[in-house]
């Protein structure tokens, strides 16, 4: 099961992900957690990608496509992948089937989480992250069941320092300009599968679901 889950910033892609690892089994390599990752530990990769990620701007495709070739050779990505926020360019995505023809994989679904980017600044501005165990939460939409505290693991809630209004705003225009000519990239090769973003979170998981139990067949 090799999949690419793509969607603007705040359209679900993380929480839908959570999901699908947990039921599929397969590794979730998310690019924005990987950069977090590295610059929390304060490494050379971390050091580049801080500048461009607190603008809301695109990490740089060199940088970006090396760990993305990197993390695919690992031994646990041998029955499949999830990849969440990458590709975001057509050169990331052109890169990506490069990769895929040297590993012998190919892309099965391409999962477009669809959202009106109206909704998004809400979305984004609200969303609060456990510390311990990565859970993705809402003060209004997913709210956990204690207020600051993990529903999982009673770890302590924060917001992402890319999530005030400013840095959204940029995320958001800098995401619309590449997303059309990457979905028609997807769209041409066959591989596009839109899924309803603007449904609760359960049943967005659902229609994910019913597309992935005919991939198992
Ligand atoms: P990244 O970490 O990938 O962030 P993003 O794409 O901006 O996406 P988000 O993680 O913000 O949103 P999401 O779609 O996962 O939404 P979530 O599920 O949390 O990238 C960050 C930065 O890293 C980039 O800006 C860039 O600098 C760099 N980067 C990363 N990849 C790169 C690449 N390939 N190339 C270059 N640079 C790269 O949901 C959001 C909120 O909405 C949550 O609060 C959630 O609870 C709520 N929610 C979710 N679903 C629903 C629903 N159905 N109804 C109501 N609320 C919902």
């Amino acid at each position: 099961m090799n999949l690419v889950l793509m969607g603007l910033p705040g359209a679900g892609k993380g929480t839908q992900a959570e999901r699908i690892v947990e039921k599929y089994g397969i590794p979730h390599i998310s690019t924005g957690d990987m950069f977090r990752a590295a610059m929390k530990e304060g490494t050379e990769l971390g050091l580049k990608a801080k500048s461009f990620m607190d603008e809301g701007a695109l990490v740089p495709d060199e940088v970006t496509i090396g760990i993305v070739r990197e993390r695919l050779s690992k031994p646990d990505c041998q029955g499949g992948f999830l990849l969440d926020g990458f590709p975001r360019t057509v050169a990331q995505a052109e890169a990506l089937e490069s990769i895929l023809e040297d590993l012998g994989k190919k892309i099965d679904y391409v999962i477009n989480v669809d959202v009106d980017k109206d909704i998004l600044m809400a979305r984004l501005t609200g969303r609060r992250i456990c510390k311990s165990c990565g859970a993705t939460y809402h003060l209004v939409f997913n709210p956990p069941a204690v207020e600051g505290k993990c529903d999982r693991c009673g770890g302590e809630l924060y917001q992402r320092a890319d999530d005030n209004e400013e840095t959204v705003q940029n995320r958001l225009d800098v995401n619309l300009k590449q997303t059309e000519p990457l979905l028609d990239f997807y769209r041409q090769k066959g591989y596009l599968k839109d899924i309803n973003g603007q449904q609760e979170i359960h049943t967005v998981f659902e229609d994910i679901d019913e597309l992935l139990k005919g991939l198992n067949k």
